[in-house]
């Protein structure tokens, strides 16, 4: 069927892609320019069936205000301004954000800079040198299925009991043949095992190409896996059934910033359900795609579909409302919540290492640029048992407010829908309001306002909205936030798992020339030079072998030739190899971690005597280190604020 509003956008075609991407990976480009949306009135209306937080989140309260714009030291504070010329299928729930955020917008862009770019698929939209941007360069190629099934697997070797809320996945075409014997030894062990599996085009979306198998040798090769990889999978057999229905989440997480990381996720998402009575797999069901996929887009298609404005009926429904359904069945919603909560924190901390590679390559440090945020779309499925499994992550999940009504087969018109427009104009609005520029200002404005108030009477009973020039809380119009702050609050928790995040500072760290993404022989040479590796059992030689075997493997798997030398995750194996060799006997992730805090104690001991020389002071007066890392037990403090990535994480509920 013809996509031309599909649920979510496509991404870009070929892995790593170069910077500027083609037309064809602009899935929304077909979507017919529409007319402005007609704009609700300005007071929003109450969220429904929201019981997760236990407040409704519509607690407005009224306040007169004459304008959006606030006066400020002098008398006037301009309003926030958003270019939304590049928001696509965004617009619509952009605009009403802005619009309830009195905020200005600029349909057609500007020719002065604006403080916030909406971009509806890439960082790459357009060319922008300061303010923010809605996109990181290189989330689409990193949340592509390949690249994330690649950076979960590295996880999983580290933290295997901690990464086991993603199916097992192998690579297509690289890895059929493990695939194929994989499988074969575990039925040989075990003959009653029956497994599923799921094939997912490495570049597709909205269920696109996605078909089931039995058995490796079901997989469609004939020809076209070379030109279009794909990863199979475990196929989730025994998901939790709502009304005999297959569903799953969109939840929407928003990456505020990656250096510090900082990741919010959204109180409420949305619930696709399938359109057909699900069974467990068998070889007749397996191609009923309205029984086993839940993509929007497909589902639409189903003469079962049923569009409801309700938040709790319906073929598209409220994840809250699913929530409340569960609770007042008994399920402790509490750990359920905790669980995803976690499942969203560690695939974030999977794929942030090469999302930095890529955002120091197009926004070096110390050139102008601007800084990135990005909403992602996770899409979860919760099993029998009520654990949350990760299907995959959208870099540009849509945020259409309409639903695609069919007239007659193949005739769609468009209508609005409550659900979609709850969940995501709070979602794009409430993003706004975090990343907002000028919020600081406008703090500090009000403070020194509730000063100039104090003791007067009524202010205090007024509030700060009734102060005579309109210049209070701008917000108290509005719900309380909808994103829910997730770290660093529960930092503590999840930061021992950062080490291919500190791999890869220390990877940045010998890249070299900027703007580059691999790292060339004479930077791993220097990497093991200046951190000291090499050894009589590991010669120069013997490193220069080891760069050339892994970047050459990894070279020829990702089909990127855009610039020779060794990527981030071939470093990362290489960096597996020698920790391996220098720390024996300890599970691979103490390896690891002993390995980097050996580099990180010698880099830091360089950059200090680079520091007494530039100073003029002579070295070796000081280190304030408690001996190498070598001499200290594995689970030694590392320097400086990687102290928190030791900490064990306490199994507790987060909320
Ligand atoms: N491992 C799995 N087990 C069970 N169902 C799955 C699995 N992976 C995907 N699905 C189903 O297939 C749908 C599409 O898969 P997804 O990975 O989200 O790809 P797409 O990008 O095409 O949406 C999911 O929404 C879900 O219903
Ligand atoms: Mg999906």
């Amino acid at each position: 069927p013809e996509r031309k509003a599909g649920e979510e956008q496509p991404r870009a075609a070929p892995a790593r892609a170069p910077a500027q991407p083609s037309a064809v990976e602009e899935g929304d480009a077909r979507v017919p320019q529409r007319p402005p949306p007609t704009l609700p009135p300005s007071k929003p209306k109450p969220a429904r069936g929201l019981c997760l937080h236990g407040k409704p989140l519509g607690k407005g309260r009224s306040c007169k205000r004459s304008s959006g714009h606030r006066s400020g030291e002098n008398g006037y504070q301009r309003p926030v301004t958003v270019d939304s010329s590049k928001a696509r299928t965004s617009l619509d729930a952009l605009k009403i954000s802005i619009r309830q955020l009195k905020w200005k917008e600029f349909p057609f862009g500007r020719r002065l800079p604006c403080d916030i770019y909406w971009h509806g698929v890439s960082f790459h939209d357009n060319d922008i040198f300061s303010g923010q941007v809605n996109k990181f360069p290189g989330m689409t190629e990193m949340v592509r299925k390949i690249t994330l099934s690649r950076a979960v697997r590295t996880m999983q070797n580290l933290f295997p009991e901690e990464y086991n809320f993603y199916p097992r996945s192998w690579i297509l075409p690289d890895e059929f043949q493990l695939f194929v014997a994989q499988v074969r030894m575990v039925k040989d062990d075990d003959p009653s095992w029956k497994p599923t599996f799921i094939v997912k085009p490495d570049g597709g979306c909205q269920g696109d190409g996605i078909y089931l198998i039995k058995d490796p040798s079901d997989i469609r090769l004939a020809g076209t896996l070379q030109s279009r990889p794909a990863v199979v999978q475990e196929y989730i057999c025994k998901p939790l059934l709502i009304d005999k229905l297959k569903f799953d989440i969109r939840l929407y997480v928003l990456l505020k910033s990656l250096d510090p990381l900082e990741i919010y996720i959204a109180k409420d998402g949305l619930s696709r359900f399938c359109t057909e009575p699900y069974q467990e797999p068998t070889p007749k069901n397996l191609h009923h795609i309205f029984m086993h996929l839940t993509n929007y887009s497909l589902n639409i298609h189903s003469g079962n579909f049923v569009h409801s404005d309700s938040a709790s009926t319906g073929s598209k429904r409220t994840f809250s409302s699913i929530l409340c359904r569960l609770s007042s069945k008994g399920v402790d919603i509490k750990k359920v919540w905790s669980d995803i909560i976690s499942l969203v924190i560690k695939t974030v901390i999977a794929l942030t290492p090469e999302l930095k590679v890529f955002y120091q390559s197009d926004i070096p440090t110390g050139r102008p640029g601007p800084t990135c945020f990005q909403i992602l779309g996770f899409d979860i499925l919760l099993m029998k048992n009520l654990k949350p499994i990760l299907l995959e992550v959208n870099a540009n999940p849509s945020m259409r407010i309409e639903h695609e009504h069919e007239l007659s087969p193949g005739v769609f018109e468009n209508v609005p829908s409550l659900v979609d427009e709850e969940v995501k104009v709070a979602v794009i609005r409430d993003t706004l309001r975090l990343m907002d520029p000028l919020k600081k200002k406008r703090e500090n404005q009000s403070q020194q306002l509730e000063k100039t108030f104090a003791g007067k009477e009524d202010a205090l009973d007024g509030e700060l909205t009734s102060a005579p020039d309109g210049s209070a809380n701008p917000e108290a119009h509005l719900p309380s936030i909808c994103l829910k702050q997730v770290f660093p609050k529960y930092a503590k928790q999840f930061n021992y798992l950062r080490l291919v995040d500190r791999m890869a500072n220390l990877f940045i760290r010998f890249l070299g020339i900027k703007g580059t993404m691999k790292l060339g022989p004479t930077g791993f040479r220097t990497f093991i030079r200046n951190c000291k590796l090499s050894s009589s059992s590991l010669s120069m030689a013997a490193v220069d072998i080891l760069y050339i075997d892994i970047t050459r493997r990894w070279n020829s798997m990702t089909l990127d030739q855009r610039d020779s030398g060794m990527c981030l995750q071939a470093f990362v194996e290489a960096f597996f190899f020698l920790a391996q060799r220098k720390f024996k006997m300890l599970p691979l992730h103490e390896q690891v971690a002993s390995l980097i805090d050996l580099c990180e104690y010698h880099l830091s001991l360089l950059d200090e005597k680079r520091l007494g020389c530039a100073r003029g002071i002579p070295s070796g007066g000081r280190p304030a280190h408690r001996g190498t890392p070598q001499e200290s037990s594995p689970s030694a403090q590392p320097a400086g604020d990687n102290c928190a990535n030791k900490l064990s994480h306490p199994r507790h509920t987060l909320s």
